[in-house]
């Protein structure tokens, strides 16, 4: 019995040696060391065995199985390794190969300014309102003092879809839809950006789609100085400290009095050059106190509550600031001229 066990555990070492997968070696496992295994086998016969011989063969069985167990352990790490070696190996990155540049987008000029602006009114308290694009002629005109037939519908050229319904031509019904959702309460301090659409001929400063942003306040005790310092914060963040504003008489139905806004000439200092058409002064918005008409027809008291509205076009100030002469450049999608503002933040 003794020459059995030691020619099973010379055998079984033998496979284990041979065995060059971790599938082969738990073969050689269950059949060295399972319950149907040789060794199971011998320690079943030992009952037959005398008194004398059995402990000296338990002993002697034990030292085979652990010997055998040993090299199955022993085998079963230099596999593992083996195999995690040859994943590393297959893994390697060539840190030396030269990179591939990732293209990268920029934000669009005109979003760039928009936020610019709506960042330095959030500074001021303002909050930013939205409103629809396809919009009632209620709000478009009439609740902004525009009656139906009122000659200065014309001034803002509308593509109507139903009678009642346009595409906004401003974003001042944004304003007329925000006090009416106060309820006659005040403060309103507010700025809408967003897409506007007039039936204008698109050409170097105008586009039949542009974008406009609306300011309003309405509170009590607010005067046209309000309007007036607003402005000129806005200016000259926006422009430069060294930028002058004028407030030229104008007329919108839905302010009163309206007034045109101007920013001194870059180009020239004030003394007058072809951008600036030999004025010294460039139109940048539309502005005026809140028309009384309006607040009331918004539900405000027009004897407790006074407002101003503001209203310009992120495109001409975008081309301004950038030096751009033509409009269409920011409708056109030109990777070439829209990659020039990259990183300007
Ligand atoms: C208005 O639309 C008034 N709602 C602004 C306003 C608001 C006045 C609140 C008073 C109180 P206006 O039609 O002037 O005004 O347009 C405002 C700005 O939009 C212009 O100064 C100009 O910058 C821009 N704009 C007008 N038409 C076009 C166009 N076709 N293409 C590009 N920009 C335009």
């Amino acid at each position: 019995m003794e020459a059995k066990l030691k020619q099973l555990e010379a055998e079984a070492l033998a496979k284990i040696t041979e065995a060059n997968d971790l599938k082969l070696l738990n073969e050689v496992r269950v059949a060295y060391l399972g319950k149907k295994g040789p060794i199971t086998e011998v320690l079943r016969g030992m009952g037959k065995l005398s008194a004398e011989e059995r402990p000296k063969m338990g002993a002697l069985v034990n030292v085979v199985r652990e010997k055998i167990t040993e090299e199955i352990g022993k085998k079963q790490q230099e596999l593992e390794e083996a195999s995690v070696r040859k994943q590393l190996e297959s893994e390697t990155i060539d840190i030396t190969l030269p990179g591939r540049p990732i293209k990268t987008g920029n934000r669009h000029p005109l979003t760039k300014i928009i936020e610019e602006i709506e960042d330095l009114f959030i500074g001021m308290g303002y909050k930013v309102a939205e409103g629809p694009e396809v919009e009632k002629d209620y709000y478009n005109f009439e609740a902004l003092n525009l009656p139906k037939g009122h000659p200065a519908r014309d001034m803002q050229d509308s593509f109507y879809i139903t009678e009642e319904i346009l595409l906004r031509t401003h974003t001042s019904p944004v304003q007329a839809r925000t006090m009416e959702k106060h309820e006659g309460i005040g403060p309103v301090k507010i700025i809408c950006p967003g897409k506007v659409y007039r039936r204008d001929n698109d050409d170097a400063t105008h586009s039949h789609q542009f974008t406009q942003i609306e300011g309003l306040v309405v509170d009590e005790n607010i005067t046209m100085g309000d309007l007036k310092g607003t402005l000129e914060v806005f200016a000259k963040k926006m422009f430069g400290e060294d930028r002058e504003i004028r407030l030229r008489p104008s007329f919108f139905p839905f302010t009163e009095p309206s007034v045109e806004m101007d920013i001194s000439c870059k180009i020239c200092g004030g003394d007058g050059c072809r951008v600036c058409k030999q004025t010294g002064w460039i139109e940048i918005l539309g502005a005026g106190m809140v028309h009384p008409n309006v607040l009331e027809m918004a539900g405000f008291d027009s004897k407790k509550y006074t407002g101003f509205a503001f209203g310009m076009g992120p495109e001409r100030i975008a081309m301004l600031k950038y030096g751009v002469d033509d409009i269409r450049h920011f409708y056109t999608n030109d990777v070439r001229f829209l990659q020039q503002f990259a990183g300007q933040e």
